[in-house]
């Protein structure tokens, strides 16, 4: 039905709104953007906030054991405070560590750290993180991401090559991060128990509940960074935006005609898709401006984007050209990008959400928390005055949550108990968790490991079975790594290594949405009947027959940086496995065996077509849909398995395989049995 289409939200926005304030300066259009003449690294350090506290800082480091350090993002916490421990000599007898929820930030903050003691990457300044390490034995400052300190936990309980910890971006409560927080905080008491080395444990944030990180690090004292916050303008829309993206557009484009050049903008969104369609829409429209307009670089930022790609964003536009950057919330705290000065937030953040009564993890798009909507708007104010637009009204934000709920409260928590179990935590029900997740989302974990056959329970004891030490070595989610230690009885360890390293690095496949059908025409060749699992399979294959040819993969709208990562990772994990002596089999053409081994690895994800033509989840009753992104999308299979749950409009499933009902029997009798039986109840 036709409607209405919506004013355009300048009219919505506040009164004095600086969309009508904004004057178009006279030849304004070129003006050279200002406060960025090159200075030289030094003199840089010593420009940041955090310099003026050095002393001071270094002073109060070297005596206090834990200390939780706030200041605002860009102040320069996390590139200065390791450099200014390792100038002034503390913790010099190992290694300072300092994670990150996100690789994209280890790596570009490591690289930076380098640059400005110009080192080599990897000598004194190096990172870690999953399935890559970029450290030596010469390393002293070590960025890597949370995960990987908690994988190197499980070798080393009291972290003993570390001196010193900095646990940075604290606020993000990322499950790693909130783990690893118990574990760290283990490795210090028993270190000083032991009388071994002690260890210094520094949690840093731009924003957190500053009580609550001081009360459980044995109170210790908050440093108060001063930093430079300019102010910012922030203006409500009148009316709720049915339409965030649309009204993201308008407000892109009204910026654009109206500001100043120098001027860039910041777009906070959800996720890969929506960014990726609305830097398309951007671009076209960029292009049919007159020309008395500037133009417009448009820059998405997101996880899944190639590394090379997200440093994107910190590079220079092409002079008098205007730098609109389209973030999912990557971009609120743990990187800084310069020039921004108008941010435009929808007010949404897609996240995991997670059922204990339902056993269902989904990912799905949100309200951000005000802490969130407070962090993104001062990202508009980093160097001067900024304006911030809200595309929900005042009274929306108002109604927000306080502070975003940690995810170790909203995740499936089997690879968590997997970890602490493999860590040697005896009651991983009581562990020292510093936000207590529900003991019902505990409780499940532990019943889907048993269910995994990683766990067995002994007068009222958890206990990991030898299925899940080796389960615990794979730096995999438990269902994966339990694929990858059954493939052996399948014969078919080799594809599924293939698989498994396929699905941990981001998508391979290159979709430009302008060229749908040509995608869709090179795709055909590798489209199987069996799924997504074994398509990938055959393009990797493909991949290797051509020996990676860079023009055999333009040709194929295939990322050729992320196949030569699976090629990587993949040799990583077959190290793993000779190290476990599994025989290493190829299934060669029969692929019914993959399927199977899929399918004894990932039963819990198991959907059932029904009568009615919709599936449903064999483990949670719930309706769900195929995603329009597999290639069985337009088919009906009865039974598949399928890597994870999509929340947007409906409850979609991505990345099918299809089953036969009697393996996911022959998988899990006793689960199956009870699952029936409960759906027919
Ligand atoms: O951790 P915090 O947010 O306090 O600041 P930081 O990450 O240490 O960054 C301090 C400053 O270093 C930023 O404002 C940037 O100017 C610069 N920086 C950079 O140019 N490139 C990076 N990869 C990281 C930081
Ligand atoms: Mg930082």
């Amino acid at each position: 039905m036709p409607h209405e289409p919506d004013p355009p939200p300048a009219k919505r926005f506040k009164p004095g709104s600086p969309f009508f304030r904004l004057d178009k300066r006279p030849g304004g259009m070129l003006l050279p953007r200002a406060s960025h003449a090159p200075t030289s690294l030094d003199v840089q350090r010593k420009q940041l906030p955090i310099y003026q506290a050095r002393t001071q800082l270094i002073n109060q480091l070297r005596q206090l054991h834990n200390a939780v350090l706030i200041g605002e993002t860009g102040s320069g916490k996390t590139t200065q405070i390791p450099q200014y421990l390792y100038e002034a000599g503390i913790g010099r007898q190992g290694v300072i560590a300092v994670t990150q929820p996100r690789r994209v930030a280890a790596l570009s903050l490591a690289g930076r750290v380098a640059e400005e003691k110009r080192v080599q990457l990897g000598k004194l300044v190096g990172y870690t993180v999953r399935f890559e390490d970029v450290t030596s034995s010469e390393t002293k400052l070590k960025f890597m991401t949370d995960g990987m300190l908690l994988r190197e936990a499980i070798g080393d309980p009291l972290l003993l090559r570390y001196t010193v910890v900095i646990l940075d971006e604290a606020h993000e409560r990322t499950v790693h991060t909130d783990v690893l927080f118990g574990v760290v905080k283990t490795a210090q008491r028993k270190r000083t128990e032991q009388n071994k080395v002690p260890l210094k444990v520094l949690v840093m944030s731009a924003t957190m509940d500053v009580d609550l990180f001081s009360q459980y690090f044995n109170k210790s004292p908050v440093l108060y960074l001063e930093g430079r916050q300019h102010p910012i303008q922030i203006y409500y829309t009148k009316r709720p935006q049915s339409d965030y993206l649309q009204a993201a557009l308008v407000s892109i484009f009204q910026i654009h005609q109206e500001a100043p050049p120098s001027h860039d903008i910041l777009v906070f969104m959800t996720g890969q898709e929506e960014i990726e369609a609305l830097a398309r829409t951007c671009r076209d429209i960029a292009k049919h401006l007159p020309d008395t307009c500037v133009p417009m670089t448009v820059i998405p930022l997101y996880a899944s984007l190639p590394p090379t790609q997200q440093l994107r964003v910190f590079q220079p536009t092409p002079k008098g050209s205007r730098k609109v950057v389209l973030s999912t919330n990557i971009a609120e705290t743990s990187i800084t990008i310069s020039g921004i000065k108008y941010v435009i937030d929808t007010g949404m953040v897609k996240a995991k959400r997670y059922n204990p009564d339902s056993g269902l993890e989904v990912l799905a798009v949100q309200r951000v928390s005000k802490a969130q909507a407070w962090q993104r708007a001062g990202r508009a104010g980093r160097e001067d005055a900024g304006f911030c637009y809200r595309l929900y009204t005042e009274e929306e934000f108002d109604n927000l949550a306080n502070m975003t709920v940690p995810e170790i409260q909203r995740c499936n928590l089997a690879s968590v108990v997997l970890q602490l179990l493999a860590l040697g935590v005896p009651d991983v029900l009581n562990f020292d968790f510093m936000s207590k997740p529900s003991p019902e989302s505990l409780r499940m974990a532990v019943e889907q490991l048993y269910i995994l056959g990683a766990v067995e329970k002994k007068d009222e004891q958890v206990l990991l079975t030898p299925l899940g030490k080796n389960m615990a070595c794979l730096p995999l989610e438990p269902r994966f790594s339990k694929t990858v230690l059954m493939s052996p009885d399948f014969s078919c360890t080799e594809e599924v290594l293939t698989i498994i390293s396929l699905l941990s690095v981001d998508s391979v496949l290159y979709n430009p949405p302008a060229r749908r059908d040509d995608v869709l025409a090179v795709r055909k060749k590798f489209i199987s009947s069996e799924g997504d699992h074994m398509t990938l399979l055959n393009i990797y294959r493909a991949f290797r027959k051509v020996s990676g040819n860079k023009d055999w993969c333009r040709e194929n709208f295939v990322n050729s940086r992320n196949m030569g990562l699976v090629s990587e990772v993949r040799a990583q994990l077959k190290d793993i496995c000779i190290k476990m002596n599994m025989k290493m089999e190829s299934s060669q053409s029969d692929l019914a065996n993959v399927r199977r081994c899929l399918a004894h690895g990932l039963f819990m994800n198991a959907a059932e077509l029904q009568l009615d033509g919709s599936y449903v989840a064999l483990d949670t009753h719930q309706t769900v849909a195929i995603h329009p992104s597999s290639v069985l999308f337009q088919a009906k299979p009865a039974y598949v398995v399928f890597n994870e749950l999509l929340h947007t409009t409906r409850c979609y499933m991505r990345d099918l395989c299809l089953v036969d009902s009697d393996w996911l029997h022959e998988a899990a009798p006793e689960y199956f049995r009870r699952k029936l039986r409960a759906s027919r109840s």
